[in-house]
C-alpha cells in the first residue's frame, strides 16, 4: 500500500493488454496531466492472459487511439500474476470476467472496481472486448473509456484524501 508521499498505483486490467486497458491507462493519465495530479498516480496496464506479452497494442486499437491524439506507441503488453498482486494499491478491470479473474489471483475486492462502475446509466458494466469485431468496436471503447475517466479519478482521489 502506498503511503502519502509515493503515488497511488493503478494498474488497468483486460485480457490481452493490447486493447482495452492500454487505452484506459493513456486516457487516464493524459486527463491526470490535464487536470494537474498526475504526480499523484503511477499508472500502468496489464492482460490476465499470457498470448501477447512484450507486443504493442492492436493495430487496429493504435488507429483509434491516433484519430483522437494518443500514442500508444511506448506500451508493450504485459501479464498480471498472482506474485505481482501486492504491487498495486488499485485494481481497474475492464470487464465483469477480468473482475473475476483479479480476484482469483488475490486482488481484495475493496481494491478492485470496473471501469464502468460509476455511471448512472441502466447498461451493462462491461467494456466490451472489440478484438474479434469491426473498427466500430474500438471507437466505441475510446467513447466509453474517454466518458468514464473523470469519474474514475474523482473517485481515486476521494479515497486518499
Ligand atoms: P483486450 O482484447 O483484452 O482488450 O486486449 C483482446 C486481445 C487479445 C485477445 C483477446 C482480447 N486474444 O484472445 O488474443
Amino acid at each position: 500500500m502506498s503511503n502519502q508521499t509515493e503515488p497511488i498505483r493503478v494498474l488497468f486490467v483486460c485480457l490481452g493488454n493490447i486493447c482495452r486497458s492500454p487505452l484506459a491507462e493513456f486516457i487516464v493519465r493524459q486527463r491526470a496531466i490535464e487536470r494537474g495530479f498526475s504526480d499523484r498516480f503511477h499508472f500502468e496496464s496489464a492482460g490476465t492472459g499470457d498470448w501477447h506479452i512484450g507486443n504493442g497494442a492492436d493495430r487496429r486499437m493504435h488507429q483509434t487511439a491516433a484519430g483522437h491524439d494518443i500514442d500508444l506507441g511506448p506500451h508493450r503488453a504485459s501479464q498480471i500474476t498472482r506474485n505481482r498482486i501486492d504491487q498495486w494499491d488499485w485494481f481497474i478491470a475492464m470487464d465483469r470476467a477480468n473482475y473475476n479473474d483479479l480476484l482469483s489471483l488475490g486482488a481484495k475486492k475493496e481494491r478492485t472496481l470496473l471501469m464502468r462502475q460509476f455511471e448512472n446509466e441502466d447498461r451493462p458494466p462491461d467494456v466490451p472486448d472489440p478484438y474479434y469485431g469491426g473498427e466500430q468496436g474500438f471507437e466505441e471503447v475510446f467513447q466509453l473509456l474517454s466518458e468514464n475517466a473523470d469519474s474514475l479519478l474523482d473517485h481515486l482521489n476521494r479515497m486518499h484524501d
